[in-house]
């Protein structure tokens, strides 16, 4: 079986969209993926088809309605029970790469993409949903948030990936960001290749690119940094 996502959301004719197209799209079209995504509304019962209501306690916008979301939720899984479900929302754990491969791992996901001012908390505790959030900031839904983390769960399929992004893979498992790229002419617009790089001394290049990636990341990432470096901070202090 190939690996399995579903996405319930209100807009279904929003995908595959983006991940149709280049690598993943590609994937889809060769089904090392399979995608549906199943309208949330397609599970209202009463007459106006309604999926979301006001929230109790009162307040701004509306809520979406547990037994709407828990039949969506159930028929996405009668589909490919042994999914992991998740809910995008701005309010859930930060997505980062161990996550994305362990659902790479698994048979697949269901994914709830958020709508409204929110979820009602029963049905995320009832189904035991995850939730994840793609950022510090708010999108207007899900479903964009649902795409990011598609996309980087597909690229780890097998067979999907060149050499080149596995590399890259590989670059960020070691916790470091990426040294900095350049390709030909030599000198651009009087700007100059780092000279070492048309060197061809592989093991100073190799170097280079190390001690680039480690000044990046302090730079750039001071978090991830010392979480490689527990230490660190001490250390600096002694050279100082
Ligand atoms: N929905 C709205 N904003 C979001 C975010 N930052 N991450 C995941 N889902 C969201």
């Amino acid at each position: 079986m190939n690996w399995h996502a579903s996405v319930l959301t209100l807009f279904p004719e929003m995908f595959p969209g983006p991940l149709g197209h280049s690598l993943a799209g590609k994937a889809l079209r060769e089904s090392r993926w399979a995608l549906d995504a199943i309208d949330i509304r397609g599970f209202a019962t009463d007459r106006h088809r309604s999926v979301d209501d006001t929230p109790c306690g009162g307040g701004a916008g509306m809520v979406l309605r547990p037994d709407v979301v828990d039949a969506a939720v159930g028929a996405a899984l009668a589909a490919g029970p042994d999914r992991p479900a998740v809910v995008l929302t701005p309010r859930g754990t930060p997505l980062d790469q161990s996550t994305v491969r362990r659902l790479a791992e698994g048979a697949g996901v269901v994914v709830l993409c958020g709508r409204f001012e929110g979820i009602d908390q029963r049905v995320i505790e009832a189904r035991n949903l995850q939730e994840i959030s793609i950022g510090d900031y708010v999108l207007s839904g899900g479903e964009p948030a649902a795409m990011v983390l598609l996309d980087a769960c597909v690229r780890l399929l097998p067979g999907v990936m060149g050499a080149a992004d596995s590399a890259v893979e590989e670059s960020f498992s070691g916790g470091l960001l990426e040294y900095p790229h350049y390709t030909r002419p030599a000198e651009w617009n009087g700007r100059a290749v780092p000279p070492v790089l048309l060197s061809g001394h592989h093991a100073e290049i190799a170097r280079w690119r190390r001690a680039e990636a480690e000044r990046i990341t302090r730079e750039r990432r001071p978090d991830l940094w010392a979480r490689l470096h527990p230490n660190a901070a001490e250390a600096g202090a002694m050279d100082g």
